[in-house]
């Protein structure tokens, strides 16, 4: 599977969770803008067959690099940025949940899912848009789940495919702002998460970074039970230079941390990072 194929594979697959995606980008098409994605992100578990170190080597494969790792504590998370292989193709981010830092039964539900995954499913790059490698978690496993880890509940529903994708501002020409690309968002009748300020980093940080809150769409859970869940979202990001001219690369932990909170059910405003 060449790049580029993995990417169109990738985005069909998100499009279908997140149709406000795709009524963005079309959005600024419609105005003349050109979409590049500055990063693709994605979430799994440190258990079973698809820890970010089993998953890493189909990133490689396609040409991808180690940039830098990330540390999140109190979402309990650890991640590593990668660089692409030429400038047009989006950075990937890849986190996963330390699931020894839960409490015992939260890591017996998870590794009762991670248990049913078949050893195959990691073998082909598609595993970073096959989904649920298990069954459905019951209601009661999703919300002992949602107690401890937002991202724990999300990714038992949920489980592997792009998170989100990013709209690189830098790329746009009149829409070359966080506020203009925002205000745009928000004609498309779409909400933008406030958690920790519309708008997260700043040019002193060499990156801003604004997100949709996900879309929304009903759930059966094992037994039957039908509840609306939160699914994907879109990220901007807006990339600065440093002090020797070179385009920022990196994430900045801050503003990740509060972009992770754009699947929250209920995101908290303006909460301390
Ligand atoms: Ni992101």
């Amino acid at each position: 599977m060449d790049i580029q194929q993995f990417f169109a594979a990738l985005w069909d697959d998100y499009v279908a969770m997140t149709p406000q995606a795709q009524k963005i980008q079309d959005a600024f098409v419609a105005d003349g803008e050109t979409i590049v994605n500055d990063h693709v992100a994605f979430r799994t578990f440190d258990r079973g067959p698809i820890t970010l170190a089993a998953l890493e080597p189909h990133l490689l494969a396609l040409g991808y690099t180690r940039f830098a790792p990330y540390d999140f504590t109190e979402k309990k998370l650890r991640a590593f940025g990668y660089l692409p292989p030429s400038a047009n193709l989006p950075r990937v981010f890849l986190s996963e949940l330390k699931c020894d830092e839960l409490s015992l039964p939260a890591q017996s539900i998870i590794d009762e899912l991670v248990s049913q995954i078949p050893p195959s499913a990691t073998l082909e790059p598609s595993v970073l848009w096959a989904g649920r490698l298990w069954q459905a978690p019951t209601f009661a496993q999703y919300q002992r789940l949602m107690e401890e880890s937002e991202y724990a509940a999300w990714l038992s529903i949920i489980g592997l495919r792009a998170n989100h994708f990013t709209i690189s501002v830098n790329a746009l020409t009149t829409h070359d702002t966080l506020d203009k690309v925002l205000a745009r968002v928000e004609v498309l009748g779409l909400s933008i998460n406030p958690a920790g300020g519309r708008i997260k980093g700043s040019p002193e940080v060499l990156l801003e970074q604004a997100s949709t809150l996900a879309d929304r769409q009903s759930f059966t859970f094992a037994g039957g039970e039908q509840h609306e869940i939160s699914t994907c979202y879109y990220e901007f990001a807006r990339r600065y230079v440093d002090g020797d001219g070179q385009l920022y690369q990196g994430f900045v932990a801050a503003s990740a941390d509060k972009i992770f909170e754009s699947t929250n059910t209920t995101p908290r405003e303006n909460a301390p990072s």
